[in-house]
């Protein structure tokens, strides 16, 4: 696309996904907690789900929540998950409005019980919608889901019901959280690092990477 402003671009991608990184960095910068940061950055999440859209993206997948976060200060895990909460719950009728559908990506099993359900919620009252899949990435690993998309492989092999010598690509592909929904043809990551971060891996394989600076 190049410098090409994307409302004007000839070819939109099907799929982006995106880490949104820097929100810490750009609170500490300001001199404001990281919280700060992570509210700012779900404004920008509004707007990148709206232009999405817009424009005619028809998968978006956010890198919301890693595996890895969990790691994280208590105070900031606990506003992370409330943020994600308020935005689910101020979100749905406007997906709702704009055709939007919402997946989960990861490991909802770990994330609790008010925050699994009011996701929940959402995905199932916006399972019909068929315009724009929004993919949020939430306790999300990508190792961790290609071990876990082989166990059930494996698994089924040793049952009998599957053959070992039949399995491919596709095979594991379906297996993944992403079952069912094009690979990303364009990766973007904020905040300056150029890394995947365990993010997609298998999907990843063809997308175009795209780093920015801006946090
Ligand atoms: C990366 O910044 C961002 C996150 C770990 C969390 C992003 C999540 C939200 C904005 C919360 C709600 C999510 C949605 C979808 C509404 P960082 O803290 O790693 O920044 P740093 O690299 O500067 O430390």
């Amino acid at each position: 696309m190049g410098s090409e402003s994307i409302i004007g671009a000839r070819h939109i991608p099907d799929h982006v996904a995106i880490v949104m990184d820097g929100n810490g960095r750009w609170a500490e910068e300001r001199n404001r907690p990281r919280l700060y940061g992570h509210r700012a950055g779900v404004k920008s999440v509004r707007t990148v789900v709206e232009t999405a859209r817009e424009v005619g993206v028809k998968h978006l997948t956010l890198y919301a929540f890693s595996t890895e976060n969990w790691k994280r200060p208590a105070y900031e895990v606990k506003g992370l998950m409330a943020l994600l909460k308020n935005y689910l719950r101020t979100e749905q009728q406007t997906m709702l409005d704009n055709d939007i559908r919402l997946r989960c990506l990861g490991q909802m099993d770990r994330l609790s019980d008010g925050v699994r359900d009011t996701l929940a919620g959402v995905m199932e009252v916006t399972a019909p919608c068929s315009a724009m899949t929004l993919n949020l990435a939430l306790s999300y690993g990508s190792r961790s889901e290609i071990v876990e998309a082989l166990r059930t492989l494996a698994g089924r092999c040793a049952a009998g019901e599957l053959d070992p010598s039949g399995l491919d690509e596709q095979a594991v592909s379906d297996q993944l959280y992403t079952t069912g929904q094009p690979d990303p043809d364009l990766f973007i990551r904020t905040g300056g690092e150029r890394r995947l971060s365990n993010f997609l891996l298998w999907q990843l394989s063809y997308a175009e990477l795209y780093f920015t600076d801006i946090k």
